[in-house]
């Protein structure tokens, strides 16, 4: 699979047809694609506002970067339409890789080219012209914080600054809409922070990312808009507020250890969901200390006690978990996240 698209040299023609003003960055009507008789995209609407971060959230398979590849003229779909930048990836594709950059799921840098010729490499292909070139591919190192191993081969490079020359790359052309495809899959902690940070400066600049991603702290922490695929389709899409709502709130899951006091607190909170082989119960409402204190005093004046409890409060997580149907336990309540014990 190709993780960069080859860079087209700019040219007046196309970059003056570019997007009017109030124009989504990226749209797509119906957007299909099956690999023999397995169905990947079926039928994904998306629009996506210029200078924002949209995040495409799914799990491993489930079709991000297809998407991507479509949409960076990689290849084609098998049906529906999609704008990029103004120009339809079917009839006008060198309008929309005139106004990208692609950063891969796996680094297109050459390891035998230093940081710096790998960039100048790029604005070779750009055809920036040798001047321009050099004064890009300077303010490049400068700002991803690689200048100082500028004339370092790429073979040598950790794999956080990988993808920041990887990125650095992919500005060269000073594209209007940059895919990131999981741009921070098996980075440390730190390097993926950097990256979050470098994406965040990106949008500063008023330009529209696309990522893709499988970390819900990544799509929460860096996206404008989120839309979950799974399963060929859009399960839902919103900001991350948003698509927290859409899920059953907070609740209290208690436990007790005998079938009697499991019963009695049935009867205390005739509204709670049982789980009768775990022996819980769990409570929806509010979880803050007084309504905590309020559900215990209610079962101390019925003389029960409960074995164990935990707090939980809906994230993106239980989101991503609960819309991509992986998220249901033993006891058919969402995935739990333990916050107190
Ligand atoms: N060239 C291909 N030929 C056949 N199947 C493919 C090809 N590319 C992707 N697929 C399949 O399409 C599905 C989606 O893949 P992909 O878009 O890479 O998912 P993601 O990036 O979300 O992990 C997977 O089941 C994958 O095996
Ligand atoms: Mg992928």
């Amino acid at each position: 699979m190709p993780s960069s698209v080859m860079p087209t040299p700019r040219n007046n023609s196309t970059s003056s047809s570019s997007s009017s003003a109030g124009a989504p960055a990226v749209s797509t009507a119906d957007l299909r694609k099956s690999y023999g008789d397995k169905t990947v995209l079926d039928g994904i609407d998306l629009r996506i506002p210029a200078g924002s971060v949209f995040a495409l959230l799914g799990p491993n398979g489930a079709g991000k970067t297809t998407t991507v590849e479509i949409l960076s003229t990689l290849i084609a779909a098998d049906g529906g339409r999609a704008q990029v930048a103004g120009h339809d990836v079917a009839t006008s594709p060198d309008g929309v890789r005139a106004a990208i950059g692609v950063t891969g799921q796996f680094a297109a840098l050459d390891d035998m080219l230093t940081a710096e010729e790998n960039l100048l490499l790029m604005a070779d292909l750009l055809r920036l012209g040798k001047r321009e070139g050099r004064g890009r591919a300077q303010e490049l190192l400068e700002r991803f914080e690689i200048a100082d191993v500028a004339k370092n081969r790429a073979a040598t490079f950790s794999g956080g600054m990988r993808r920041r020359l990887d990125l650095a790359m992919t500005l060269v052309g000073d594209p209007k809409v940059i895919f990131l495809d999981e741009p921070t899959t098996g980075l440390d902690p730190r390097s993926r922070r950097t990256m979050w940070d470098t994406v965040r400066s990106l949008v500063a600049d008023g330009v529209t990312v696309f990522l893709t991603t499988q970390y819900l702290e990544e799509a929460d922490q860096l996206a404008d808009r989120i839309a979950v695929l799974d399963g060929g389709r859009i399960v839902a899409e919103g900001t991350a507020d948003e698509l927290k709502a859409q899920i059953p709130g907070s609740h209290v899951r208690l436990r007790f250890d005998a079938i009697d006091e499991f019963e009695r607190a049935a009867g205390v909170f005739p509204g709670a969901a049982r789980d009768d082989d775990n022996l819980a119960l769990r409570v929806a409402g509010e979880t803050g200390m007084d309504a905590l204190r309020a559900l215990f005093d209610r079962l101390d004046a019925a003389g029960v006690r409960a074995a164990d409890f935990s707090v939980h409060t809906p994230d993106l997580d239980d989101v991503f978990l609960a819309l991509t149907g992986g998220g249901s336990s033993t006891d058919g309540t969402l995935h739990v996240k333990e916050t107190l014990r």
